[in-house]
């Protein structure tokens, strides 16, 4: 036997249905936009690989509803290895820190505007460190737009396209004073949450009043090492968050922490001022303890990355992954940012453009 034909036995053990399920041909995908032009329910249920003809790159399949296949190598080979697909959102695509040990590289607006190398090096850190900090932007009111098309676009809400925190007369949100604000992600009562957050600053000659970040992954994998069970109650419990005015009612009932199905975190959710009380159970006094062994970590000095930022200073981070702070600041001066929220999946298409460029 020819080690050809041996080869072609050998494949005939691969799944058919996933085979015909491959097909590229103008019958299975459309030649335009690789679109699959057949549904689930096409696919025999009793279908067999009848014969498998090899060439140096090409493997050409025979199926016994008698439609052929034709596969690269590469792509049979992949068949073989029982490869999973990777979760961009995962805490195993991350790079997790503690703020203490972080070094903060801040990148120029006008740099980031002119290079699609410096874009691509800065949006990757939003994707895998869960933020970037440009500067030099400009410190007109609405110039945080202008970030957002770079990469996406803007998530309008209740708050409307853009926000402004500054001190207010009558507050509707602690944001609006100038008293401290602990470690939290913005808007855990949305569902979906808006995953991507921008913070500029316009105007800033107060004392104190710092920014910090802090990473979730990070404050979450320790919870996992030091107290498994608190990590089980956060990750698998219903929580609730709810926010509500004379106009808007919204709420989210999840974990604090979520899981994908492999068990590795991908999005915390924390904000002390919109988190309801827990539920009633016999188990509630165990859900405070977890809840206060996770601010615990979050809170913890080594944890956050303080900063301040400057006038025409942006903050672009992973809503579903950093909590952002500030410290208090003095009541007179001025103290003014501008926020607005955008999606991680468009960032990480743009990533993922960006990426093509540097190949051709
Ligand atoms: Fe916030
Ligand atoms: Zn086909």
């Amino acid at each position: 036997m020819e080690i050809a034909e041996l080869r072609a036995a050998e494949l005939k053990f691969l799944s058919a249905r996933l085979v015909r399920d491959l097909c590229r041909c103008l019958e299975c995908r459309h030649p335009v936009n690789g679109q699959r032009l057949r549904s689930i329910l096409d696919l025999p249920l009793n279908l067999a690989i009848e014969d498998v003809f090899e060439s140096q790159t090409e493997s050409l399949f025979s199926l016994s509803d008698g439609h052929q296949v034709l596969l690269s190598r590469d792509e049979v080979a992949a068949l073989k290895v029982g490869a999973s697909f990777e979760d961009p959102r995962s805490e195993m695509v991350k790079f997790t820190w503690e703020g203490a040990r972080l070094d903060l590289t801040p990148v120029p607006w006008n740099d980031y505007l002119a290079s699609p190398r410096v874009r691509l090096r800065s949006l990757r850190e939003v994707a895998h460190l869960g933020f970037m900090l440009l500067t030099g932007v400009s410190r007109d009111s609405g110039s945080v737009l202008e970030v957002i098309d770079t990469f996406g676009f803007v998530r309008e809400t209740n708050y409307g396209k853009i926000f402004d925190v500054q001190v207010e007369e009558r507050p509707n949100n602690l944001a609006f004073t100038n008293m401290r604000i602990a470690p939290h992600t913005d808007n855990p009562y949305r569902n979906p949450v808006p995953s991507v957050q921008l913070l500029h600053c316009l105007a800033t000659d107060v004392e104190g009043g710092n920014s910090g970040l802090v990473d979730g992954f990070k404050a979450a994998q320790r919870l996992r090492e030091i107290s498994p069970k608190a990590f089980g109650i956060l990750s698998q419990e219903n929580f609730h968050f709810t926010y509500s005015n004379a106009n808007t009612y919204l709420e989210y009932v999840g974990p604090v922490i979520r899981l994908n199905t492999n068990d590795e975190i991908v999005e915390v959710r924390w904000n002390d001022r919109s988190m309801q009380s827990p539920s009633s159970s016999e188990y509630v006094d165990q859900v405070f303890d977890a809840l206060s062994a996770f601010a615990t970590i979050l809170n913890g000095k080594s944890m956050v990355k303080e900063f301040r930022l400057n006038p025409g200073d942006c903050v672009v981070f992973d809503n579903t992954r950093m909590l952002h702070s500030r410290t208090s600041f003095e009541s007179s001066g001025t103290r003014h940012l501008q926020g607005a929220y955008a999606d991680l999946d468009s960032l990480l298409s743009s990533i993922a453009v960006l990426e093509r460029g540097e190949l051709e």
